[in-house]
């Protein structure tokens, strides 16, 4: 007879339910409740930031800060989340984040969560790193779809990504400029986290494998070797030249660089420290957000993510001077629960619990919250 084992196996991850789980009271509950539809180390790989995690928990702290102060006898009966963003007009500020690799949690990955974005009239970003095509993405009715770029190391291959979204229906191009050094989360890793086999980047087959560069004795294998490939600012200028859709910046985090971006004819820009998945000790997003928004103007468009957990952050940061956010890792936990239905009922949970705050504090509109200062207030 064998001996009892000293401790329990893990419970295995469940697979996505067809229904909305009955414990499920608001947008973060998804986050709680994933845990037991997403195997241990791929929880681990998406609730990680890089390295000790240091950012990714100073977004979450950036939104515990302020306060939204209640108003009294407002009245909101014809107020509403409409906002107009650089042209499009949506019904409420909730965008999809790029999150590669979905087919992790969910067998069908992407293509669930733009049936979810085109069921809630939300912009989906979908990533150079998704784990289908992106044509086949663009192609679930009624999408609204940005196409997430990652420069490539050969100049001919971000071009070939760039024709392919375009070709393919993409509405804009959201760059991401903020991780060019892969940094290794420490989390992920002790979990003994390994991307499975069925879950690769679809939108790179295709394409010669790239040889890493290695630098030569005596040089550095970061600045040498990692950052030879990593764009500057000519490759955005060539972008540029390379298309018309409009480009947005994610993973913007200095006012210099917003300044920079908005005078070279950038669309827009995403304050983003990649849900704390690049730099870590990168401050939060939050907390950079109103000092960017002053270097911009008041109309310049200016998004926000990382650490968005509930429609009082979205206030928040709307508060803070973001027109609009996008939603991250939320998307994937409510993915793995309930596929398009879940990642559809977090986006209206989301945009219930924003216009319960907007309710209570008298705002009528978003230009309303924008004005609005939170308690006690981080701005002059
Ligand atoms: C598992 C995972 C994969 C991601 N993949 C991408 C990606 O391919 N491209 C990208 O620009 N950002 C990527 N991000 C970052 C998100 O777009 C977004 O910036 C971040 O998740 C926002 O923080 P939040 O998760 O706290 O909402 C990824 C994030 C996670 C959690």
């Amino acid at each position: 007879m064998n001996p009892a084992p000293k401790t329990a196996a893990p419970r295995a991850a469940l697979n996505p339910l067809n229904h909305i789980p009955a414990q499920i009271l608001c947008a973060q509950d998804y986050e709680f409740l994933a845990r037991q539809f997403i195997a241990g180390p791929s929880y681990a790989y998406i609730a990680g930031g890089s390295e000790h995690d240091i950012t990714a928990e100073a977004n979450l702290r950036a939104f515990a800060e302020g306060c939204v102060q209640p108003r009294l006898l407002c009245d909101v009966r014809d107020a509403h989340t409409r906002l107009n963003l650089a042209g499009l007009d949506l019904p409420h500020p909730l965008l999809l984040a790029p999150v590669a690799f979905q087919k992790l949690v969910h067998p069908a990955g992407e293509l669930e969560t733009a049936r979810a974005a085109a069921a809630m009239q939300s912009v989906l970003a979908v990533s150079t790193l998704a784990s289908q095509p992106l044509e086949s993405v663009a192609s679930v009715p009624g999408v609204y779809a940005w196409f997430q770029l990652y420069f490539q190391p050969d100049r001919a291959v971000t071009l070939d990504l760039l024709q392919r979204a375009s070709a393919a229906g993409y509405r804009a191009i959201l760059l991401t400029l903020d991780a060019s050094i892969q940094v290794p989360s420490f989390r992920a890793h002790r979990a003994g986290f390994v991307m499975p086999e069925h879950c690769r980047p679809e939108n790179l087959a295709g394409y010669p494998a790239v040889t890493a560069s290695q630098p030569a004795t005596g040089e550095s294998r970061i600045f040498q070797g990692v950052m030879r490939h990593a764009p500057r600012w000519d490759d955005l200028a060539w972008l540029q030249a390379q298309t018309d859709l409009p480009i947005w910046v994610k993973g913007v985090l200095h006012p210099d660089d917003a300044v920079a971006l908005r005078e070279r004819g950038v669309s827009g820009l995403v304050v983003s420290n990649h849900g704390g998945r690049t730099l870590d000790g990168a401050p939060a997003s939050l907390s950079v957000l109103p000092a960017i928004r002053k270097a911009e103007g008041d109309d310049y468009p200016v998004m926000l993510d990382s650490g968005i957990r509930s429609g009082m952050d979205v206030f928040k940061a709307i508060a803070l001077g973001a027109d609009a956010v996008m939603i991250g890792r939320l998307q994937v936990y409510a993915l793995a629960v309930a596929g398009a239905l879940g990642v559809a009922h977090m986006l209206k949970l989301l945009r219930e619990e924003l216009e319960i705050c907007m309710a209570m504090s008298g705002c009528a509109n978003l230009q309303a919250v924008r004005q609005t200062r939170l308690f006690p207030s981080p701005i002059e």
